[in-house]
């Protein structure tokens, strides 16, 4: 008998930034029992489970990424027994919750690291990466951190350097090391007994560097002034090293004996370097290796379409496909393509075949916000300034109405709020039947009523002029989505074909059609095919 298909294939995820979701204590800071009040809106919205980024205790010297105790909730958010109320009431309303766990690295004053550090003979030392300086007394390689300068940072008191992908403050768990593995497997197991239905596995590609520490070679397509510095190097010996993929398959059996929880992995890599990540049906790997493709090709039909042909082509066949469109990491869909744009990327990301995850705030078409430079957060655009790598901007609080601080906060939130909100936040858009928020509605509810949407297959992908065309196949019943990525009319054949459109961008059309689609500039159809 064939299984149903898992909870994961046909939902929704939506993302929340916990620090700017809403806040219900007056500090400007969201919380779990301001993201509880908030579920009612997850479910009218229509998306099946929410994403949290890091909810942990943490000095917040990476907002979140640096944890100081992966079992605890950070009193900014709430405590444990708020965690329990959230997965209760979640859980009552069929939303799924999924929990962001950061297995690359802890925070510099987690109680492990500052074991590791107290000496070389601690127990503990072991547990992070710990090198002697290179000979000049320099750092042991030219190992490079993401948020600029060296990846290693020399620890005074015991003469040695220690490795960080990221910040100082964010050190290097040791995964050759069993105990590492097996208190991070803990982690994992605390959490799942508390009902949690996944794991949004960061900066996974990280997790095992190389047992010589070898230097990386230079990059020689590395663009000085726009790419981050860190991409002056190849990184082959710091990144999706051989061990790290029987830790891919360990995690899928410790999950799997929870039962049908889901494993999501933070993977910015080309197509067939994602590909692994799903392991063989015999020894499975994670369930979504995440495909952030969306973020970084350019907006243009052939590139577009390539993409989805080589994505789908590369995929193994028991491998399911997942789509992003924007995350805490990146600028906002809206700023990027503008507002009409947007609208035709929601009904994309929201058609296409695979998982799709949603980032907070997109569903209203929310932009990036300038902030100014005393009140900048991110430690990336403190350590690199200037060069448009700080991430608050896509991070600033939710829009709910037009009322003070967007009715996130009453009180000076901890990043501006956008100058626009008076304009995009639910309350208006709710009231609104061409709102951004209600095409996100309307596209939900497709998906949720066809299954051609949700399960089917994915045929035809073509460009037409300045359309983006594709089929969405299931029991006979054929969907055409047909994208116009410009500001101005085309079409799309039909061929002898004829139709209805169930929905578009514009929200104000359902008529028949035959022959041929016409679309207005920025406009996005799905078409029933008879
Ligand atoms: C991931 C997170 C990012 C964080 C980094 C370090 O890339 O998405 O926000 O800064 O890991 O943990």
């Amino acid at each position: 008998m064939q299984a149903a298909t898992p909870w994961w294939q046909s939902a929704t995820i939506y993302h929340i930034y916990p620090r700017s979701f809403q806040d219900s204590n007056g500090d400007g800071v969201g919380d779990l029992p301001g993201i509880n009040a908030r579920l009612d809106y997850l479910v009218e919205l229509g998306v099946d489970a929410l994403w949290l980024s890091p909810i942990y205790p943490s000095p917040m010297a990476d907002f979140g990424y640096d944890v100081s105790d992966f079992t605890d909730i950070h009193p900014l958010f709430g405590n444990l027994a708020d965690f329990e109320v959230l997965i209760r009431e979640a859980h009552a309303r069929d939303l799924r919750v999924i929990l962001d766990y950061i297995p690359n690295h802890s925070s510099d004053r987690h109680p492990w690291f500052q074991a590791s550090r107290a000496s070389r003979d601690d127990p503990r030392r072991d547990w992070y990466l710990w090198r002697d300086p290179a000979p000049d007394g320099g750092p042991p390689n030219n190992w490079l951190s993401q948020f600029g300068g060296p990846a290693w940072t020399l620890d005074q008191l015991t003469g040695q350097y220690y490795y960080h992908a990221y910040l100082r403050e964010q050190p290097d768990l040791n995964w050759r090391n069993p105990e590492v593995r097996e208190a991070m497997f803990q982690v994992l197991r605390f959490w799942l007994e508390r009902g949690v239905d996944g794991f949004r596995l960061d900066a996974f590609r990280r997790l095992v560097k190389d047992a010589g520490y070898r230097d990386e070679p230079p990059n020689p397509e590395y663009c000085p002034g726009v790419d981050n510095p860190a991409k002056q190097l190849l990184s082959i010996y710091t990144t999706e090293q051989p061990e790290l993929f029987d830790i891919v398959q360990d995690m899928r059996r410790l999950a799997d004996d929870y039962g049908e929880r889901v494993l999501i992995g933070e993977l910015y890599l080309p197509i067939e370097r994602l590909m692994p990540f799903y392991g063989t049906p015999e020894a499975p790997g994670i369930q979504l290796p995440g495909n952030f493709h969306l973020l970084m090709r350019p907006w243009e039909t052939t590139a577009l379409a390539d993409l989805i042909r080589e994505y789908e082509a590369a995929l193994p066949a028991h491998g399911w496909p997942n789509w992003v469109l924007g995350n805490h990491d990146n600028h906002r869909i809206a700023s990027k393509l503008g507002p009409a744009q947007a609208r035709v990327a929601a009904m994309l990301l929201l058609t296409l075949r695979g998982t799709p995850t949603l980032y907070y705030g997109d569903e209203l078409g929310m932009q990036d916000v300038l902030i100014p430079p005393h009140r900048v957060q991110d430690p990336w655009e403190l350590n690199v300034p200037g060069q448009g790598f700080g991430r608050d901007p896509e991070r600033t609080p939710m829009q709910w109405t037009d009322g003070i601080h967007a009715g996130f906060s009453r009180v000076e939130p901890w990043l501006p709020v956008a100058a626009d909100a008076h304009r995009i936040n639910v309350e208006s858009e709710r009231a609104d039947s061409h709102s951004m928020l209600n095409l996100h509605r309307c596209l939900l509810w497709l998906r949720r009523q066809e299954t051609a949407l949700s399960l089917g297959a994915i045929d035809t992908v073509r460009t037409e002029g300045a359309c983006l065309c594709y089929r969405r196949v299931a029991n006979g019943r054929r969907l055409l989505v047909a994208l116009n990525l410009s500001d101005t009319e085309a079409q799309v054949s039909l061929g002898a074909g004829r139709g209805r459109i169930l929905l578009s961008t514009h929200l104000d059309r359902e008529d028949a059609v035959a022959g041929m689609v016409r679309l207005r500039g920025d406009e996005g159809v799905v078409v029933a095919l008879r």
